[in-house]
């Protein structure tokens, strides 16, 4: 008697599989990156696929699917693959030109908001995608300038400002300050801080796909904090604030950085997970 094989799968079966195939592949996140790579696979909302999980797939739908998940078993992070990142109320789009915004950085825009108004004038060093500087544009409207080193991560930039409809934020290639002309109430930067030693055990997630200018100063992870420190004051108005985003054991050496350089009323705050995270100044 002929045996006839069911190759068809259902969405619920696809779930299952995928998260299984990505947990045996170390991820530990399996069960909710299988939903998003299933939801974005099949252009739905990941809650809207709770509603159909007994819908069968066609054969180029599973295919599509598998290419994902394969993609996400490389290690490529969630984010690259389905190209963009709730960032406070904005949509990021990501590519592997701009480092994925991480959640705490979230933070650092509440931080800005306490100090600035509408009537402001921040700098953003290091922007990579926009997700900083549109978000203080957009929640502040303050009038925001913001570089970086790299064109290709400007041109996400400038693609995120559009696509989110944000606009009083201008865009330009500078090497930390070298194409700065103007003077700001508040400066503010996520610099690349970690130290060659940690660069070389980071997960490889970051290691592998996320840009290394972006994560290594390539020394002792104060490099970059250093050159930005040295000039911030120079194009800071008189009672102008610095804002940094720092690793969260750096504080105390980066304090003394600031104070050397000689900023006044120099605080740390913290990320959600009470790690002092941003270190705050006045000129
Ligand atoms: C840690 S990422 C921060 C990106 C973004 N602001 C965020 O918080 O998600 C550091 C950024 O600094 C940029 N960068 C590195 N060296 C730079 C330099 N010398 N001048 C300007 N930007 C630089 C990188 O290209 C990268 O976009």
């Amino acid at each position: 008697m002929n045996k006839t094989i069911n190759l068809t799968k259902t969405i619920k079966q696809i779930l299952d599989d995928g998260a299984r195939y990505l947990q045996s592949k170390g991820n530990n996140s399996a069960r909710t990156d299988a939903e998003s790579l299933v939801a974005h696979g099949l252009g739905l909302k990941r809650v809207d696929i709770y509603l159909q999980l007994e819908k069968t797939l066609i054969d180029d739908e599973l295919r599509e699917l598998r290419e994902l998940f394969k993609l996400r078993a490389t290690g490529k992070p969630l984010q690259y693959i389905l190209g963009s990142v709730a960032f406070r109320y904005l949509e990021i789009d990501v590519d592997e030109n701009v480092l994925i915004p991480r959640p705490e950085t979230e933070i650092i825009v509440e931080v800005i908001a306490d100090i600035v108004t509408e009537k402001s004038k921040v700098l953003e060093l290091g922007t990579g995608s926009g997700a900083i500087a549109l978000s203080v544009a957009s929640e502040v409207k303050a009038k925001v300038d913001a570089t970086d080193i790299c064109t290709k991560a400007l041109s996400v930039a400038r693609s995120n400002a559009q696509k989110n409809g944000v606009s009083g934020v201008n865009f330009f290639e500078s090497d930390w300050f070298s194409s700065v002309k103007e003077k700001y109430d508040l400066i503010v930067a996520n610099p690349p801080y970690v130290s060659l030693n940690e660069y070389s055990i980071l997960q490889t997630e970051i290691r592998d796909f996320e840009p290394r200018v972006a994560v290594t100063d390539e020394a002792d992870g104060l490099q970059c904090i250093k050159m930005i420190t040295d000039l911030a004051l120079s194009h800071l108005t008189d009672n102008g604030y610095l804002v940094l985003e720092i690793g969260y054991e750096q504080r105390e050496k980066v304090k003394r950085i600031f104070e050397e350089k000689g900023f006044k009323n120099i605080s740390a705050k913290q990320d959600l997970a009470n790690r002092d995270r941003f270190v705050v100044a006045s000129a």
